[in-house]
């Protein structure tokens, strides 16, 4: 009986993680929404953990106490993040809070929450942890054709990159697998919200349930010999391809 656990997870890949695990009646699935409550839309046997906001600084401790009492995770999926344009223009240029929200959310909260997870003894000897990262924080396959920009999406997932390098190295000797992924281009409100909507088709976006289903297949595969590197399960995509 598999445990999991999903940051993120009221819409888009996390909603659709969540659905997958959950329809697997033998799995437990936790998982997480800022608002109080449970959202709905999801089926009963899904265990929400409600109040779990990655821009408060007690939220690895909110999380854990939440999991007090329950049995080890055997997968946690870190997917939560936050896209908000930026450029380098007079008057558009780099927004402060965009870029805390940003950076806090998707490179600082998760290592919080991971600390407190491994000290409360929520992950064992085996536990897989997913880092959603994004082919965005990829230095090698950014070009000069897709353009300068977004420096807080793009560089903190490239932070989010460096940190579950360092974890796989701190979790090596209690046998905890960290994996950095790509998840692949997916038709969510996060990608319209950005207006790469326009791009769906000829970047072959797809439902965020389809990508969620190679993550969980990846995530089955996944062994100690893959700790602390990053993957696209689906392969790579947008940057590659769109802007030839
Ligand atoms: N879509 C793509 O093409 C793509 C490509 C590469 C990587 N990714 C990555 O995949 C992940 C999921 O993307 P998506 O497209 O599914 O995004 P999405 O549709 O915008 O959903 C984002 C999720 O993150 C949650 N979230 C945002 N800020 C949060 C906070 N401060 N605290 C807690 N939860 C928060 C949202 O919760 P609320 O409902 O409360 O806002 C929502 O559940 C992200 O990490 C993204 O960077 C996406
Ligand atoms: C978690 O945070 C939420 C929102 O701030 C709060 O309502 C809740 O009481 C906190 N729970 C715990 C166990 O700290």
């Amino acid at each position: 009986m598999a445990s999991v656990l999903v940051v993120g997870a009221t819409r888009g890949l996390g909603a659709a993680l969540v659905k997958e695990y959950a329809s697997d009646p033998t799995a437990i699935t936790y998982a997480t929404t800022r608002s109080e409550g449970a959202p709905d839309g999801f089926p009963d046997n899904v265990k929400w953990l409600s109040g779990i906001d990655l821009t408060n600084q007690n939220v690895g401790d909110n999380l854990s106490s939440q999991l007090k009492g329950e049995k080890p995770l055997d997968v946690v999926i870190i997917n939560a993040g936050r896209f908000m344009t930026e450029d380098f223009s007079e008057s558009g240029g780099p927004n402060w809070n965009d870029e805390l929200t940003m950076y806090t959310v998707s490179s600082i909260a998760p290592l919080f929450i991971l600390h407190r997870l491994v000290h409360n003894d929520r992950l064992k000897a085996g536990s897989k942890i997913i880092l959603v990262s994004s082919e965005a924080g990829s230095i090698t396959l950014r070009h000069e054709k897709e353009g300068g920009g977004n420096y807080a999406h793009h560089a903190s997932k490239a932070a989010l990159n460096m940190v579950g390098k360092l974890l796989s190295i701190d979790l090596k000797e209690k046998g905890i697998i960290v994996s950095i992924v790509h998840p692949g281009f997916m038709r969510t409100e996060m990608t319209k919200g950005v207006g790469f909507d326009k791009h769906w088709d000829e970047g072959g976006a797809v439902a965020p349930e389809v990508a969620a289903k190679s993550l969980v297949e990846w995530t089955e595969t996944l062994d100690i010999s893959k700790s602390g590197e990053y993957w696209a399960p689906r392969g790579p995509h947008f940057a590659t391809d769109l802007f030839e």
